[in-house]
Formats: structure tokens, sequence, C-alpha cells
């Protein structure tokens, strides 16, 4: 990931995650009902969650160039991290989380639109497959809004323990018809 992959949407800036969020995703995300449909999260939150998340695993991948990893920021709030939004190659390609003050008003939404954009138009996707828990109405809600197609369904472990799944899929060309209709 490049520093100047930075995202500009109608509310939101969404720019490289940096060792300095730690702090704020160590004050916002742990969270019984933000972290319990997320997989490969550990629970409870240690108390360097964060800063080993970033340090050991995020920064590292961004650096190797396997995965892209935002801080959602508000245009009108600084450059504070208000969540994140990551494009990753591998199985399942795209993850996301809000803070709870800021949920329910289409932000993600947007966040997501403008991250499809990059993942076709820049960093060479040719599909997205992403899944969720299937009791995370708003992870699905978000992907029925964005073009999304359902194409299976399964069982994986998450924070809250062994749940159904939703998979889904976004084609380029999905994505491109979805978007000269917008
Ligand atoms: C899932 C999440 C990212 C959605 O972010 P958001 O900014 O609230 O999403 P948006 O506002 O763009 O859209 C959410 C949609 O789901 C709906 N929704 C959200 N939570 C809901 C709930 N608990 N029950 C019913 N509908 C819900 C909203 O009404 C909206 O749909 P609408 O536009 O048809 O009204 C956010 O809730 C979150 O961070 N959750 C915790 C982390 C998480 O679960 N991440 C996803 C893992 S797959």
């Amino acid at each position: 990931m490049k520093p100047d992959d930075i995202l500009i949407t109608k509310r939101l800036i969404l720019r490289p995650v940096r060792m300095t969020d730690a702090l704020l995703i160590q004050r916002v995300f742990p969270r019984w009902h933000m972290a319990r449909y997320l997989s490969q999260v550990p629970w409870p939150y240690p108390k360097n969650g964060a800063v080993k998340f970033l340090r050991a695993t995020a920064l590292p991948a961004m650096k190797r160039g396997a995965d892209w990893m935002w801080a959602i920021t508000l245009k009108t709030g600084g450059d504070e991290l208000r969540g994140i939004i990551h494009l990753r190659k591998g199985k399942t390609n795209r993850g996301f989380w809000i803070a709870p003050a800021l949920q329910g008003q289409g932000l993600m939404t947007e966040a997501v639109v403008a991250v499809n954009d990059f993942a076709f138009q820049k960093a060479g996707f040719k599909k997205l497959i992403i899944s969720n828990a299937k009791p995370n109405y708003g992870s699905t809600r978000v992907k029925e809004k964005t073009a999304a197609r359902l194409i299976g369904r399964g069982r994986e472990r998450f924070v809250a323990g062994v749940l159904p799944t939703e998979v889904w899929e976004l084609t380029k060309e999905d994505w491109e018809g979805w978007s000269s209709k917008k």
C-alpha cells in the first residue's frame, strides 16, 4: 500500500492506517457488539491488542502489498480514526468496522463504494469474495446495497462462537454495471 492511497468520498477521508492509530483503535474497538461477528480477533481483547495488531499483522501486510487497510476519518473531524476498512488478497477480500456512534448513517456504504472502485480500478481485482456472520444484518445490508451477489452459505468461528455465514461475490463487471447506473 502506498502512502498516497487516499480515498475521498462525500463525508469521509480514507487514509492508510499507521502506528499512531493504536490508541484510538484500542479505545473504540474492544466492545462486544463491535467484535462479536469478527473472526481472528483475540477476545477478551488484550490491552496491547491494537499495538500488536498494527505492528505484527497490519503494517507488515500493507508493506508487502498484500493488504490495504484504511483508517476511516471524517472530513469534519480532523484526522482521527473512526473505523477501519480493509481490502486483502486471499480467501476473502474485505472487512470493516466503524465506531458505534457513527453507525446507521450510511458511512460504511460510502466507504465500501470507494474501496470497491479502488479494488477494481487500481488494485487489479477481478472479483471480491466477502462474507459475514448471518446474524450481522448491518453487514448484510451494506453488501446488498453495493451490488454484491449472495453465492453461498457456510459456518465459521467468530468471536461469538460458530455461526452460519453468508458468502458474497462482487465481480468487476457487476461493479461497473452498478456504478454506471448510480
Ligand atoms: C456492519 C457495520 C460496518 C455497518 O456500518 P454502518 O456505517 O452502520 O453501515 P451503513 O449505515 O452504511 O448501512 C447499514 C445498513 O444496515 C442496517 N442496519 C445496521 N444495523 C442493523 C441492525 N442491527 N438491525 C437492522 N438493520 C441494521 C441499516 O439500517 C442500514 O440499512 P439501510 O440503509 O437499508 O437502512 C457496523 O455496524 C459495524 O461496524 N459493526 C461492527 C463490526 C462488524 O460487524 N463488522 C462487519 C464484519 S463482517
